[in-house]
């Protein structure tokens, strides 16, 4: 007989016995993914009536802003919580210092007021960042030598927030990542008695290579041309610095934070919930979602399971709440 045998022929733990019925698994299962975790982000452009599909971003559309109300109404009907919206400026549009990020009757400002006249429940997320409206595709304004001025963007930001508080919004998420404008757009949006208009920040907003298909679905890719935007955005190699932002932002004011992109970064997601416990929000952004399907036409991963699975690991990791080009799909999944 064997020393093993003899020791004990039988493993003291089993862990497969709560694995073995549907029944105890249910029991164990730590995470549930739930619509209620579900941001739907929304690409909104000019016309009537008009769709126009992203060809990087398989199944998802620039809608106009009628066909943009009525699916708001639909989202809204499946429970889904809030949308974050993106808009898709023509080139007359964009100018050297994007005075038409806070037009009160610019696309976005437009948007807003249709969504939230067609759905009044649903939560309307902005992007605060100017990249829609520059010609030269960078999140702010420039200098001569190509070089984004901070303080410069950041009173355009201000004014960007309360446009977008003004038309409905509901929650502002600056996504430039200059510094100190959480703060600057807080002190705004309290001076205007938007007290109650939160604050989502892209704190840890790395400059990511993930982030190519959104840049097509808005039109900056080609203005960006072969500039990037290390200067502001945060290194991919760093964790720590992603503290740093998120405790300052939240000093500024912050009532959310989030980390982008998602799947590749669900270690900051982890971080940022564990030391700092505040509402954590993660973007699994167009790159995840275009690889993905490209993985699902191909027949190489099963759509749903490989879906629900992507969007239940950032609940793991500590995620509030998740913007994923998905939420449509996965709530009517979830709907089932
Ligand atoms: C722009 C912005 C970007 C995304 C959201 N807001 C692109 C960028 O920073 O270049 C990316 C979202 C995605 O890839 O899905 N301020």
């Amino acid at each position: 007989m064997s020393p093993s045998l003899q020791r004990g022929a039988f493993p003291a733990t089993r862990m497969r016995r709560l694995r073995a019925a549907d029944f105890s698994r249910r029991l164990s299962r730590e995470n549930l993914l739930s619509v209620n975790d579900l941001i739907y982000p929304m690409f909104v452009h000019e016309g009537s009536q008009k769709r126009e599909a992203i060809a990087s971003m398989p199944g998802i559309e620039r809608l106009s802003v009628d066909l943009l109300a009525a699916e708001a109404r639909e989202l809204s009907r499946l429970g889904i919580p809030a949308i974050a919206l993106f808009p898709v400026v023509g080139d007359a549009a964009k100018s050297l210092h994007a005075e038409e990020a806070y037009n009160p009757d610019g696309l976005a400002q437009r948007a807003i007021k249709a969504v939230k006249d067609a759905a009044p429940e649903l939560g309307i997320i902005t992007d605060v960042a100017l990249d829609p409206y520059t010609t030269h595709g960078q999140d702010g304004i420039i200098d001569e030598s190509g070089y984004v001025l901070n303080d410069r963007t950041t009173e355009v930001l201000c004014r960007q927030a309360l446009a977008q508080a003004e038309a409905g919004a509901d929650i502002v998420a600056p996504s430039d990542m200059m510094d100190g404008r959480i703060g600057a757009i807080r002190q705004t949006l309290e001076q205007a008695g938007h007290i109650n208009t939160c604050i989502l920040s892209y704190a840890a907003k790395y400059a990511s290579s993930y982030y190519g298909p959104f840049r097509d679905a808005v039109g900056s890719a080609g203005n960006l041309g072969g500039s990037n935007k290390y200067g502001y955005q945060m290194d991919p190699a760093n964790s720590n610095e992603a503290l740093h932002e998120c405790a300052l932002d939240l000093a500024e004011g912050a009532d959310m934070i989030m980390v982008k992109p998602g799947m590749p970064y669900l270690d900051i997601v982890r971080r940022v919930k564990d030391e700092l416990a505040v509402p954590t929000y993660a973007y699994q952004v167009s790159g995840e979602y275009a690889m993905h399907c490209a993985a699902f036409e191909n027949g190489w991963l099963s759509r749903e399971a490989v879906i629900m699975e992507s969007l239940l690991a950032f609940k793991r990791a500590g995620a509030d709440g998740i913007l994923t080009y998905f939420a449509k799909e996965a709530a009517i999944i979830l709907n089932r």
